[in-house]
């Protein structure tokens, strides 16, 4: 399956890729991760998108829209891809649809993580990451067995520059804005399936299976 998920920040999508990715196997694309590596190793496109990022506003399209035509080119991505993160404006949903048409492909389906923004501070501010695997911890809803470290390798948790309440409503801005749009581009489409992203992880993981089986 080609799928594509959608949420402002916090809304569960990270959370719940790696159960869509285990059980279709996948590939998981998510930009912002992409991106984080990508200022991590300093690389130049790291450096151009950095202070973008650290305000909690979008990356130029050319960049993402790059990233994503380059990834997509993966063995792994032939037969399905998770696209998480992206598009998250018109145009690069435009831009997704112009490089699937070459490849003879389309998107199945847009998972829309429907979410009030209230709920997000607490999701976001009490997030912590490990950052080699992408797992993720909630200090509240799902703490690793030790504080700050990971319950897996032992190695560290962090926490994300841009998961502050400030930045957040820079993100959320974003979000309204640029990337709202490209729900409706797609419920034109027919394709969105909504969830219910308040709801506890598994709640959503139901939900989600229940929309992928059908
Ligand atoms: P990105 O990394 O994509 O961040 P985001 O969209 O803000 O989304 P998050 O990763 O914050 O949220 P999530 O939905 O994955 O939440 P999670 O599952 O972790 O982008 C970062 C930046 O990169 C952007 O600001 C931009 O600058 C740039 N960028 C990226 N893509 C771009 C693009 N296409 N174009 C331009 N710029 C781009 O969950 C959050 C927390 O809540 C966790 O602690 C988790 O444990 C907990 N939680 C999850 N689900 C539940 C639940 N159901 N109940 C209770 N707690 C839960
Ligand atoms: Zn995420
Ligand atoms: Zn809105």
């Amino acid at each position: 399956k080609r799928l594509i998920l959608i949420g402002p920040p916090g809304s569960g999508k990270g959370t719940q890729s790696p159960v869509i990715k285990d059980e279709y196997c996948l590939c998981h694309l998510a930009t912002g991760d992409m991106l984080r590596a990508a200022v991590a190793a300093k690389t130049p496109l790291g450096i151009k998108a950095k202070e973008a990022m650290d305000k909690g506003e979008l990356v130029s399209d050319d960049l993402v829209v790059g990233i994503i035509d380059e990834a997509l080119k993966k063995p792994s991505c032939q037969k399905g891809f998770i696209l998480d993160g992206f598009p998250r404006t018109v145009v690069q949903a435009q831009k997704l649809d112009e490089m699937l048409e070459k490849r003879g492909v389309k998107v199945d389906k847009v998972l829309n993580f429907a979410i009030d923004d209230a709920i997000l501070e607490e999701r976001i501010t009490g997030r912590w990451i490990h950052p080699a695997s992408g797992r993720t911890y909630h200090t509240k809803y799902s703490p690793p067995k030790v504080f700050g470290i990971d319950d897996v390798t032992g190695e560290p948790l962090i926490q994300r520059k841009d998961d502050t309440a400030a930045v957040l409503k820079s993100r959320l801005e974003a979000f309204h804005k640029q990337t709202e749009p490209v729900i409706d581009y797609y419920a034109k489409k027919s394709i969105v399936a909504n969830l219910h992203a308040e709801k506890p992880p598994k709640e959503v993981t139901g939900e989600v299976q229940k929309v992928l089986s059908s």
